[in-house]
């Protein structure tokens, strides 16, 4: 029988398509005086917990079967290869069947130098988390919460009521950081307060915009499909905009939809540290494999730098400061909720009067 995991991979496949989202509601201002130089440009990123070349990741997708494993060498490998940090799939199958360790375990085998995230469910417990740290000699830990995906699974839990103590334990039992991530829905202010409380280390906000669980669990039920549930969630902008107040106490991860390097400099301009990224390279890795990866990522380096030095941004921090232009639902949704954006829209204190 066909595994979840490959069931998943194979209606990522069929359902993938490049689309317009909340990216699309932020613009940068064009100044046609840059007056900078490329080698002036430095994307390197500071962490709470280390500094990465690379400013965006390739996100937590497999493991579990003989397919993934080999999806798992090529993103590991292209890792290696470009300096990027790489996330596992939920490695919970393998703490219950040691016959599928090797399945994740790749991902250190190929890449023995680079930061690798374990990942694992909020159901999951301290001692479940050590294991899952320990299986990939981790870096980090990412725990997803995904219940939205969890309703619309046949099989999916329908108790979320231990999770968050269940985070508070894995935060004291891992000797790593743990970054929680949400698997495409978002996350609101209400959440970062509680995660940020139980002493998460990071937050990726893992936002709509991209893959969608709803879509791909759907397609696995054979009635009752919940076909109206697709726009739950906030999208990966909208996640940004709700973490404003919390953006100075801790380090906010930016995912869900990133299509290109003016996604990743748009999450980083909202207040990312980091941009994390499954479909688009996992789409890359089906279809051109390794080799097409590392050309990809590659040519996402040399564009950030290149649009850094269009922005006259040296660094990542400086990209902080850049005005924004919210347009769309980012636009109304900061109206109602905040940041004001017109506040955005002037941050950076300069041209806004005379210019
Ligand atoms: C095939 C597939 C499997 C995934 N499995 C996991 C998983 O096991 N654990 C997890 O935290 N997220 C998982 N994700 C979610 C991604 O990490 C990410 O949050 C989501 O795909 C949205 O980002 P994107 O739009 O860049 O794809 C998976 C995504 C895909 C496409």
């Amino acid at each position: 029988m066909e595994s979840r995991k490959d069931q998943h991979v194979r209606l990522f496949q069929e359902t993938h398509q490049k689309h317009t989202n909340d990216f699309d509601s932020v613009k940068f201002i064009h100044d046609a005086l840059p007056e900078m130089s490329l080698k002036q440009v430095n994307y390197t990123t500071d962490l709470s917990f280390g500094r990465w070349p690379v400013p965006f990741f390739i996100n937590g997708m497999t493991g579990g079967s003989a397919k993934t494993k080999k999806i798992n060498e090529c993103l590991s490998k292209a890792a290696a290869e470009t300096g990027l940090a790489v996330a596992s799939g939920s490695q919970k199958a393998a703490l219950r069947d040691p016959e599928l360790r090797d399945t994740f375990q790749v991902l250190r085998r190929v890449n023995p130098n680079g930061f690798i995230f374990a990942n694992i469910g909020a159901e999951l417990d301290g001692e479940q988390a050590k294991r899952a740290v320990a299986m990939l000699e981790a870096n980090g830990l990412q725990v997803h919460l995904n219940a939205p995906q969890e309703i619309v699974m046949p099989e999916g839990d329908r108790d979320f009521s231990s999770w968050l103590k269940n985070l508070e334990r894995i935060v004291r039992s891992v000797d790593v950081p743990v970054v929680v991530k949400e698997v495409g829905f978002g996350m609101s202010r209400a959440t970062y307060q509680k995660l940020i409380n139980a002493g998460a280390a990071a937050i990726d906000v893992a936002g709509n915009g991209g893959v969608n669980f709803i879509t791909i669990e759907n397609l696995r039920r054979e009635r009752a499909r919940f076909d109206y549930l697709q726009d739950w969630g906030q999208s990966t902008v909208i996640s940004m905009l709700e973490a404003q107040p919390y953006i100075d106490q801790t380090v906010f991860f930016a995912s869900g939809g990133v299509r290109n390097p003016l996604d990743v400099l748009k999450a980083l301009a909202l207040g990312a540290r980091a941009v994390g990224i499954s479909g688009t390279f996992l789409h890359t890795a089906l279809a051109e494999g390794k080799d097409g990866l590392i050309a990809q990522i590659n040519e996402w380096k040399e564009q950030m730098n290149q649009i850094m030095l269009l922005l006259g941004c040296s660094n990542v921090q400086a990209l902080r400061n850049k005005n924004l232009i919210l347009s769309g639902a980012p636009f109304e949704w900061a109206r109602l909720r905040g940041p004001r954006p017109e506040a955005l829209a002037t941050r950076s204190g300069k041209g806004t009067e005379k210019a």
